[in-house]
């Protein structure tokens, strides 16, 4: 297949720190689509930040919004980064499926840990390897119901992108 003739979103799931954004944003200016972070999505649309909308509305507060803007996402030519807990409610990774090729970036704790030590504003994370560890176990089964799983450990994003470009084309 050639680079022009993929019309489909491409969708990226995955733990916080796994790299969707920064994959997501290379994929899409290599593909020339259009690129979506649901995080900074939500945050533009509240106009307040993912963190203050866990601490001052909670956390079953931001999933509905993140349930609510799957229907009004784009159907075509977009890479979507998807906020870590996003497909692990209502069904939502189902609904992924439909919308587009979704990739699981599979990072282990310690990647994880590492890539999220030097970023802040997220609510959900624990500094702990043990809680990281406990969530991935949590999510994993749902992350694997992605149509791909990429493998991120000790890759960098370029890296990470070359690995979906031989998966795409
Ligand atoms: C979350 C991941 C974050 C953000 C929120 C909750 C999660 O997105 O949606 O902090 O539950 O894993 P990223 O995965 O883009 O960091």
């Amino acid at each position: 297949m050639k680079k022009n003739s993929l019309t489909t979103n491409i969708i990226l799931i995955g733990m916080m720190g796994s790299g969707k954004t920064t994959v997501g944003q290379l994929l899409s200016s290599y593909l020339n689509f259009t690129f979506i972070d649901t995080d900074q999505l939500i945050e533009k649309q509240q106009e307040m930040s993912v963190d203050d909308i866990f601490n001052q509305k909670g956390e079953s507060y931001f999933r509905k919004l993140e349930s609510n803007i799957i229907p009004n996402l784009p159907k075509t030519q977009a890479v979507i980064s998807c906020g870590g807990g996003l497909p692990v409610y209502n069904d939502n990774s189902l609904k992924l499926n439909d919308l587009g090729i979704t990739l699981y970036l599979k990072a282990n704790e310690q990647s994880v840990l590492k890539r999220i030590s030097t970023q802040s504003g997220r609510p959900l994370f624990s500094s702990k390897k043990e809680d990281i560890s406990n969530l991935i176990s949590k999510r994993e089964e749902v992350y694997n119901k992605a149509k791909y799983i990429v493998n991120t450990n000790d890759k960098s994003p370029d890296e990470v992108m070359d690995g979906i470009l031989k998966i795409l084309f």
